[in-house]
């Protein structure tokens, strides 16, 4: 499918922020947007790219009422050669595509979502920023439009894509968080929408992190929806913990997202000399093994959130500490070995790279 490049007027420019160090995370956005439509009886079509601007839409429409929606995070870097990299787009283009089976939405032909992505992040290539720790944030998502209150998927559909310049998603930084372990309020349960990357499961999340900041914790962490028992993941990342050299974290158990990160640990921390494991980590003997020494490091993954040391972990009446407020030895190599990887300082040996034209 081609897609049609519509004029950007003079007035739908952007000023862009001076000071890169400043960013932040999705505050800032592009100057064009891509939006494709689907319709029932039709499919795929109107591939087109856009000034970035709001949508008019139907209060009625479905995404409104029922959250029929999904979304995806990727990264685009450009390098000091001045080539422009994507990391991994072929499986948020897979994980879209689940997500959308999981909520009853129509899949996105994998080659149109890379395509439109890459015509794009192209057209905006002036808008990545290259500071340190710096990368223009990918957006990739879909909203169901059909104005209707009936209870079923909808017959018209947005694919859109947004590009958002980023900084760090924590504000402190590349520095240790701390996080409480929720045992009141439950994320995702056996059979929910756990895995699929739904904004549903975002909102759900809100009033817990909410609870969690009044406390001074950076984020929660979620335990499993049958026996609050076993760790899940923290929203925004999945959980790694470091048993001297060993690195565990819990199993895709239809509960959790599977994380393009996590998956990029699994594969890089053995080249380090890292043993991995995926197992179900039960809380209670996860604080004993912190208590006894056995555990050295905790850290999050994410698109957004890249690697994130976890300093203070706390759950019901236990507070403990891991790394006395640095970053860990484990931690920060493999921060420094993925992000080489993505801005081309190290090696991509994997061949996770995909270059925009
Ligand atoms: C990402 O890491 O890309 C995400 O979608 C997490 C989001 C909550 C910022």
């Amino acid at each position: 499918m081609d897609i049609v490049v519509l004029p950007l007027p003079p007035e739908k420019m952007k000023t862009k922020t001076a000071d890169q160090s400043r960013l932040g995370f999705g505050k800032h956005f592009t100057d064009r947007m891509l939006l494709v439509e689907w319709k029932a009886g039709q499919g795929w079509c109107d591939a087109r790219i856009k000034p970035y601007e709001p949508f008019v839409l139907d209060p009625a429409c479905t995404v409104f009422h029922y959250a029929q929606e999904i979304f995806e995070g990727l990264k685009a870097y450009k390098w000091a050669d001045g080539r422009i990299a994507l990391f991994r787009p072929e499986m948020n283009a897979r994980r879209f595509n689940q997500s959308a089976e999981r909520i009853c939405m129509p899949e996105v032909p994998e080659e149109l979502f890379l395509k439109g992505i890459e015509q794009l992040v192209s057209l905006e290539r002036n808008w990545i920023p290259t500071a340190p720790g710096t990368s223009l944030y990918i957006r990739p998502t879909m909203i169901a439009v059909e104005p209707v209150l009936g209870v079923h998927p909808s017959n018209h559909y947005y694919f859109y894509v947004i590009l958002s310049p980023v900084g760090a998603y924590y504000a402190a930084g590349f520095n240790p968080v701390s996080i409480l372990v929720e045992d009141q309020y439950v994320r995702a349960a056996p059979g929910g929408t756990g895995e699929a990357k739904t904004g549903g499961n975002y909102a759900s999340s809100l009033k817990a992190g909410l609870e969690a900041k009044k406390k001074g914790y950076d984020q929660v962490l979620w335990l499993d929806g049958r026996e609050r028992r076993f760790i899940e993941e923290v929203g925004a990342m999945n959980m790694f913990f470091a048993y001297g050299d060993t690195i565990v974290t819990a199993p895709l158990n239809g509960s959790i997202l599977s994380g393009v990160t996590r998956d990029s640990v699994l594969k890089l921390a053995p080249t380090l000399g890292y043993r991995v494991e995926e197992r179900q980590i039960d809380v209670n003997e996860l604080f004993n093994d912190i208590r006894a020494g056995k555990v050295t490091e905790a850290f999050g993954s994410g698109t957004a959130a890249v690697i994130t040391p976890v300093d203070k972990l706390c759950y019901k009446d236990a507070c403990l500490q891991l790394t006395e407020g640095k970053v860990g030895r484990i931690t920060q190599k493999l921060y420094d070995t993925l992000t080489g990887v993505q801005t081309g300082k190290l090696k991509d040996e994997f061949g996770w790279i995909r270059f925009v034209e």
